[in-house]
């Protein structure tokens, strides 16, 4: 192997995935400390205090306690090179959430062991198992009262149509948590409660071991028995091409906050979680050792940092080397660069980067050039890699600026927070940029757009919501559009590409659209 493979195949790239509170960001900063990344636990977060999740950079994400958009965190451990792609934690931002799982190999889906799969994130963990990348399953806060492991791992199979893998299964739970068994390695790694302290210590005993029922008691000695005779009965062995796959989601019990489980679980995932996979351009897959450089951009973000008012686009490397000087082609602006102030996050910091390698994320300074999806590689090559699919928006609101004199920044705002994918813009035909219909998959995207208007923009907005909740791409008109035959509620307009599409109030106006006009085609989807 040479040092590009060496330094790729070391390389893992994960997506970190939960309901608001199932503690995804205790869990990270638990991954940062044992990295050696941070030095304080609560460095990475402390909502209710003054300090806040590096990640939670914006304001409205204070404000709310949720997690908006997505960043991302690099560090080493045991060899391994890891990038840990936060995402947002609201089904109205599952879009989001599906552009970082594009730029991800695998996720790691962390779910409240006294909650199980929520309402709200049912629809986030199905765009992940959209995506058919391998998901981890780490079920969290086993300290606390929690529901039968059975019974979480039957909702998590029925839901999400995954089968799972318990690598380990908990003994106990609230104050009667005693541990874990692991299932592959037959032994009891036993939890001591440490007066409430965030660290416990962990002992290793065998299950056959006499001095057991110290440990965790004779009671919870008879279930465990119980419990692992009905899992060794039922349990195939662990199939990593399904893993891989996406089919078969091993499943960790532990507890993130008293540091439980977690590098046990960590270490496991890092073994059965592959390094950069190939990723497809016209149906042929790159190979991420070959030695020219090749990336996708699955994220842009204007403001990011309020003092510096810049626009990053983030990358993840497909293929070969990244170094900080070279020469790239951008693909779709058929343009040679070089990308200009390539970096890292890590934690607060931003690090200018002079190399990196297939598998890392980089963020680039971005003038206004590219969009979601475009290809950027070595300027021998000429290729794309399969676009981002775009979710059909399902909350319209007609959107005009409150002061007149603030049009250009208007504009520019609605651009910029459209250029991101964070909205869709249309118009109507011929009447300018004063008004805009803004599409959005969830209705806190409105909140999140008139807020960054207002705080990055500097404009006020007066949003009217419309009725609409299906838009059709015109893919076809036998007739000049504008003269369709159209329900009175049927609306016609217009993308920033002059694309045609129609917004219907129902499937029955749908249908009466198709019926009226006769060799009339509308597409669900749209790809640029
Ligand atoms: P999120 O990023 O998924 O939204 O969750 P986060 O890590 O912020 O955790 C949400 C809350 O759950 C936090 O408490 C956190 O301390 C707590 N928590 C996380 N993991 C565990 C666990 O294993 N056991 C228990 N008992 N609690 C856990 P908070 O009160 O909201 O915040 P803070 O005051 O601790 O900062």
């Amino acid at each position: 192997m040479n040092q590009l493979q060496k330094e790729i195949k070391r390389r893992r790239t994960f997506a970190i995935i939960s309901h608001p509170d199932a503690g995804k960001t205790t869990l990270t900063e638990k991954f940062l400390l044992y990295g050696g990344a941070i030095a304080l636990a609560g460095s990475v977060k402390g909502k209710k205090s003054s300090r806040h999740a590096v990640s939670d950079w914006m304001e409205i994400e204070k404000q709310r306690g949720i997690s908006v958009t997505s960043s991302v965190l690099q560090f080493e451990y045991n060899g391994f090179c890891i990038n840990i792609l936060d995402t947002p934690g609201h089904q109205d931002f599952s879009e989001d959430t599906y552009r970082t799982l594009m730029a991800a190999d695998a996720a790691v889906m962390v779910i409240d062991g006294s909650k199980g799969v929520e309402n709200q994130t049912r629809k986030l963990f199905k765009v992940c198992v959209m995506r058919h990348i391998p998901i981890f399953t780490f079920i969290n806060k086993m300290d606390r009262e929690a529901r039968n492991p059975f019974d979480l791992i039957d909702q998590i199979e029925n839901e999400l149509g995954i089968e799972t893998y318990p690598v380990n299964w908990p003994i106990g739970c609230g104050k009667e948590f005693r541990g874990v068994f692991d299932l592959e390695k037959r032994h009891i790694l036993s939890f001591e409660a440490n007066n409430g302290q965030h660290e416990v210590a962990a002992t290793e005993v065998d299950l056959n071991d006499a001095s057991l029922d110290s440990y965790i008691g004779a009671e919870n000695r008879a279930a465990l028995m119980d419990d692992v005779e009905l899992l060794d009965g039922a349990g195939a062995g662990l199939d990593v091409e399904a893993v891989h796959a996406g089919r078969l989601s091993p499943v960790f019990f532990g507890s993130a906050l008293t540091n439980f489980g977690v590098e046990p679980f960590l270490e496991r995932f890092l073994e059965l979680t592959p390094p950069p996979t190939p990723r497809l351009s016209n149906g042929e897959s790159v190979d991420p050792t070959q030695d020219s450089f090749s990336a996708f951009v699955f994220k842009i973000q204007a403001n990011m940092n309020k003092a510096h008012r810049d626009r990053l686009t983030f990358l993840r490397i497909c293929s070969g080397k990244f170094e900080r000087e070279m020469e790239v082609y951008h693909v779709q602006g058929n343009k040679k660069m070089r990308l200009s102030q390539p970096q890292q996050m890590m934690a607060q910091e931003r690090e200018i980067v002079n190399e990196a390698y297939a598998g890392d994320i980089i963020g680039v300074f971005d003038p206004g050039i590219f969009a979601i999806g475009d290809t950027i590689c070595s300027p021998n090559q000429s290729f794309a890699f399969e676009g981002i699919p775009t979710f059909a928006p399902e909350h319209f609101a007609r959107v005009r600026h409150k002061d007149t004199m603030k049009r250009k920044q208007f504009v520019k705002g609605t651009t910029q927070i459209a250029q991101e994918g964070a909205i869709q813009i249309f118009q109507e035909p011929y009447t300018g940029m004063e008004e805009v219909i803004v599409g959005v998959v969830g209705v806190l995207q409105f909140e999140v757009f008139e807020h960054r208007m207002k705080n990055e923009y500097n404009v006020d907005i007066i949003r009217e919501p419309l009725p609409y909740q299906y838009i059709r791409w015109v893919a076809k008109s036998p007739v000049d559009v504008k003269e369709l035959q159209l329900s009175s509620d049927t609306k016609l307009v217009q993308d920033f590409h002059d694309n045609y599409l129609l917004l219907f109030t129902s499937e029955w106006n749908i249908r009466w659209a198709l019926e009226k006009n006769e060799g009339l085609e509308l597409a669900e989807f749209h790809k640029e």
